[in-house]
């Protein structure tokens, strides 16, 4: 049956677990994971113009400015594997006028996923964070070490993983939060992150098959 691909934000604090939900959710559902982090963090790895503007930011802790982030965005929505395979955007919009920018576009999503997870678990799940620059996956030393001593030899730390720019990152995450979730009030279901990342994914995949079926009927009886 055909059905129309699905459109869903996912959103919560710095290492409230996104990421890792996301590479659960492409694997099962197939749709295209937008990461404004990982875009910037590309641009940043390639020195690109973009990048160097961005950088200072995001070492920081503090948000890139709303125009270059949405204009990058913009950018990736409008490619065709979006059109066929659907959208999960992670990490934006994350401020206000992000919010108000997709709107003036008028892209809306189906669901808005807000990840809840209590902040002395953050700190941790954020300091003990390694990257693999190769595969694009990621670890944490405690909870999800690396499989093999050639992936633990290759690992890299974010440079705003450390411990004070996690909490400035907190921070602005609290300040914005309310904002943005306004705009989704309607379409947002709240899960708890402090579970494991295999029963925070079965909530995810419930809502997700759910919103799929209900698209399919709405083709069909349309
Ligand atoms: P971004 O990369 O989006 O960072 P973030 O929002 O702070 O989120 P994180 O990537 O830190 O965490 P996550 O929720 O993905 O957690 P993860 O799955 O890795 O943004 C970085 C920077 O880019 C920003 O600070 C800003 O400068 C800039 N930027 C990005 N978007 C922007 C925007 N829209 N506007 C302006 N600026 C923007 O998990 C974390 C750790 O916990 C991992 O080690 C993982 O293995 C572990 N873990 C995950 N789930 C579990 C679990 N259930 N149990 C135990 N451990 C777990």
């Amino acid at each position: 049956s055909t059905s129309e691909p699905l459109k869903v934000m996912i959103s919560g604090a710095p290492a409230s677990g996104k990421g890792t939900q996301c590479e659960l959710i492409v694997q099962k559902f197939g749709l295209v994971h937008i990461s404004t982090g990982d875009l910037l963090r590309a641009e940043v790895a390639a020195g690109t113009e973009i990048g160097s503007k961005a950088k200072e930011f995001m070492n920081a802790g503090r948000l890139v400015p709303d125009e270059i982030v949405t204009d990058m965005v913009a950018a990736r929505l409008a490619r065709e594997d979006v059109k066929q395979r659907g959208w999960l955007l992670d990490g934006y919009p994350r401020s206000l006028g992000q919010a108000e920018s997709l709107e003036k576009m008028q892209i809306r999503p189906d669901l808005y996923i807000v990840l809840d997870v209590p902040d002395e678990i953050l700190i941790d799940r954020c300091v003990g964070r390694r990257l693999d620059p190769v595969e694009g996956k990621i670890y944490h030393l405690k909870f999800f070490p690396p499989e093999t001593e050639e992936i633990k030899e290759r690992l890299i730390t974010r440079p705003d993983d450390t411990e004070d720019k996690v909490k400035s990152r907190l921070q602005i995450y609290k300040q914005n939060a309310e904002a943005v979730s306004s705009t989704y009030s309607s379409i947002t279901n709240k899960i708890d992150g402090s579970h494991s990342k295999e029963v925070v994914f079965k909530e995810i995949e419930t809502l997700l098959s759910q919103l799929q079926k209900g698209k399919v009927k709405i083709i069909k009886s349309g």
